[in-house]
């Protein structure tokens, strides 16, 4: 695969999530990080373990039934929703609604309460962008 194409651009700009970030560039190395997150291998199994129940490759199972969330793939997660806004914003963790649900201390916790899982601060740690240089 032909990498280096189209993602040179931002690689000053810091990422939410480093992960997706090497994700989408298909390549280690492009961005600043001193160790780059690889989607992977760090990012992909928390989304597997917590989210892919109802946001994965499921299609049946997926929620809300509305307008299904898809965090499996990279071209879905970064969609823009019924706010035409993602639910990942790159560069921008606070105004991200996916990390406003995973810290979220109301219902609108995900995941939701029911599952009974609660994501590591370590793991939600992951989804910040390391380095604001
Ligand atoms: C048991 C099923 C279930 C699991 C597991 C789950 N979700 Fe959800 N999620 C839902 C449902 C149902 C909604 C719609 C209702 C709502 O907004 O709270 C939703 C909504 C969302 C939304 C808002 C979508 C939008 O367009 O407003 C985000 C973001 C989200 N989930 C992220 C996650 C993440 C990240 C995980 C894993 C850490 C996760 N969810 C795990 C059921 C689930």
């Amino acid at each position: 695969m032909p990498s280096g194409a189209a993602c040179g651009k931002q690689s000053t700009v810091s990422f939410l999530i480093v992960g997706f970030a090497a994700f989408s560039a298909s390549s280690s190395g492009v961005f600043a990080a001193d160790q780059p997150v690889s989607f992977n291998n760090q990012v992909q199994p928390i989304l597997s373990e917590y989210c892919y129940h109802c946001h994965g490759p499921d299609s049946a199972a997926r929620k809300p039934k509305k307008h299904p969330l898809r965090l499996d793939k990279e071209q879905f997660a970064f969609e823009a929703r019924d706010d035409g806004k993602p639910v990942i914003i790159k560069g921008d963790p606070k105004t991200s609604e996916l990390v406003r649900r995973i810290t979220a201390k109301d219902d609108d916790i995900m995941p939701p309460a029911s599952e009974h899982k609660t994501i590591k601060p370590e793991e939600i740690a992951l989804f910040y962008e390391r380095d604001e240089a």
